[in-house]
């Protein structure tokens, strides 16, 4: 018999990513691939870009400088491009690197497989479609064959692509309007999944809130679909992201708040905090607003996590914007926080505002500063859970120390642990926390809860 194929994948951008490459990898693993145990070693690799900063794209071109070299000396070897950037760019990846041999994009990824089978005889290939085909992001089918790192926790696209128009955003450009998948589908994966043992399901979106407003003419299912997801045996921690602020409605708190399973964990990202760049952003809220839904869901949810992201320098952003972004940012006292330097994507609206550029140095500055805010109410947050009984998923051993091993909170709070042969990853138990750090909690573990559920490392396949 001869050996198979080997493939590696390398990610970038965001969660929806991250499950988009897994399903990649179910459907190379069905066509008689096998992973590669490293980049440089596998006969293909496939680069999953994201587009949403300049940053993004700079360490995709600098990743693939970086296999020139092994390309020229192993021919043989494919290297394709998909995801955000490449639907995005399209030809331009190969006028700027010519030994990619594969170009496709987030419409059309389960191609992928029969796009690699091509190009070995054909030569290099562009195929990315112009727009979503509903039917095929409905459907999702090779979800259930996805290979996920975790066998215990699963992400689960309930929506792709977005409606909104945020000024700054290239989002809706790359991956077109939303697309809802099917309720029933999706309390369907989720029961196949538990029975696979999985505990924990993150359910993924652009605007989660809106989901299914295209199935019914503008219903939002979203609440809807936490109770029902909720219901499924087995799936003891349903998490999402991300909710727009505009479309947190009363219904959707009340769902978090009834259902056992939905994590007390609300990611609720803010831009900014003057109404004025908020408005130039088209987010649709004011400050105000945002606050008041926050505490909202706070009176709702006891011991919400909430969390954020945060854009430093947009256009125009004046120092008196700024303070009442660190003043808005102040009270709503996060948990934790992404914050990114505005980053102009050619195409959206924002990005013709050059004459309104911040200076580099002042965003420097503004960013240090915020930062410090955010760092503040995180360690309050976490010095606050000291001295208190937490059940947490084991996920293995740390990245730092073998000494430790780490697992995450219901309210997604990595924490460390001291290590000890009992353990198993998947397991859940409960831990007295003796430290809070700004991005992490120290603890030990006082009893097991459960043992881990999970059968199998690749925990479903398709025939
Ligand atoms: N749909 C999600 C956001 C997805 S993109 C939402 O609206 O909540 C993730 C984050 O990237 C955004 O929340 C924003 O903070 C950041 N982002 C998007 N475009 C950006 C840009 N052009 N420059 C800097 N940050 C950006
Ligand atoms: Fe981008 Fe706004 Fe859509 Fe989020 S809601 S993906 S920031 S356009
Ligand atoms: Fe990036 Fe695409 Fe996600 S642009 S953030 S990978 S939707």
């Amino acid at each position: 018999m001869s050996t198979p194929r080997t493939f590696a994948i390398h990610t970038f951008g965001c969660q929806m990513n991250e499950h988009d490459s897994e399903r990649l990898a179910g459907l190379l693993v069905n066509e008689g691939l096998a992973p590669a145990s490293s980049e440089a070693e596998a006969d293909v690799v496939i680069f999953n870009t994201c587009t949403i900063r300049e940053n993004a794209d700079l360490k995709l071109y600098s990743a693939l400088g970086h296999l020139k070299a092994a390309k020229a000396a192993r021919p043989s070897m494919q290297i394709a491009v998909g995801g955000c950037m490449a639907q995005h760019e399209r030809g331009r990846i190969l006028e700027r690197a010519g030994w990619v041999d594969v170009v496709f994009g987030t419409h059309n990824l389960h191609e992928a497989p029969a796009l690699l089978r091509r190009a070995q005889t054909q030569g290099p290939i562009v195929d990315v479609a112009d727009a979503p085909d509903p039917v095929v992001n409905r459907d999702m089918a090779p979800a259930l064959s996805a290979v996920r790192e975790l066998p215990w926790a699963a992400w689960m696209t309930i929506q792709t692509g977005c409606d909104n128009s945020c000024s700054y955003c290239i989002v809706p450009d790359v991956r077109g309007g939303e697309i809802s998948r099917p309720l029933a589908d999706l309390v369907a994966e989720a029961q196949m999944l538990a029975a696979s043992g999985v505990t924990e399901i993150t359910v993924l979106g652009q605007n989660v809130n809106s989901y299914g407003r295209d199935l019914t003419k503008r219903r939002p299912l979203f609440a809807e679909l936490l109770r029902s997801l909720g219901e499924v045996e087995g799936i003891e921690r349903i998490r999402f992201t991300s909710p727009h602020p505009k479309d947190l409605r009363p219904e959707t708190i009340a769902a978090m708040a009834e259902t056992p399973s939905v994590c007390p964990q609300l990611h609720l990202p803010l831009q900014s905090g003057s109404n004025r760049v908020l408005r130039a952003m088209r987010r649709g809220y004011t400050a105000e607003r945002y606050l008041e839904r926050l505490a909202a869901a706070r009176v709702s949810i006891p011991d919400l996590a909430v969390s954020t992201d945060l854009i430093v320098g947009y256009p125009g952003e004046t120092e008196a914007d700024f303070d009442e972004t660190l003043a808005v940012v102040a009270e709503a006292d996060y948990d934790s926080a992404f914050t990114f330097i505005y980053s102009p994507r050619e195409g959206t609206r924002a990005a013709a505002m050059t004459d309104a550029f911040v200076p580099d140095d002042v965003i420097k500055d503004r960013f240090e500063r915020l930062k410090l805010v955010l760092d503040r109410s995180a360690l309050r947050a976490h010095a606050a859970r000291e001295g208190r009984l937490e059940e947490v998923l084991l996920e293995g051993p740390s990245r730092r120390s073998a000494d430790r091993w780490s697992g995450r909170t219901r309210q997604g709070k990595l924490v460390h642990v001291d290590a000890d042969a009992q353990m198993r990853p998947g397991a859940l138990v409960e831990v007295l926390v003796e430290h809070g750090a700004p991005y992490h909690l120290m603890g030990h573990v006082t009893r097991v809860l459960r043992p881990p559920r999970h059968k199998v490392r690749i925990a479903l396949s398709v025939s």
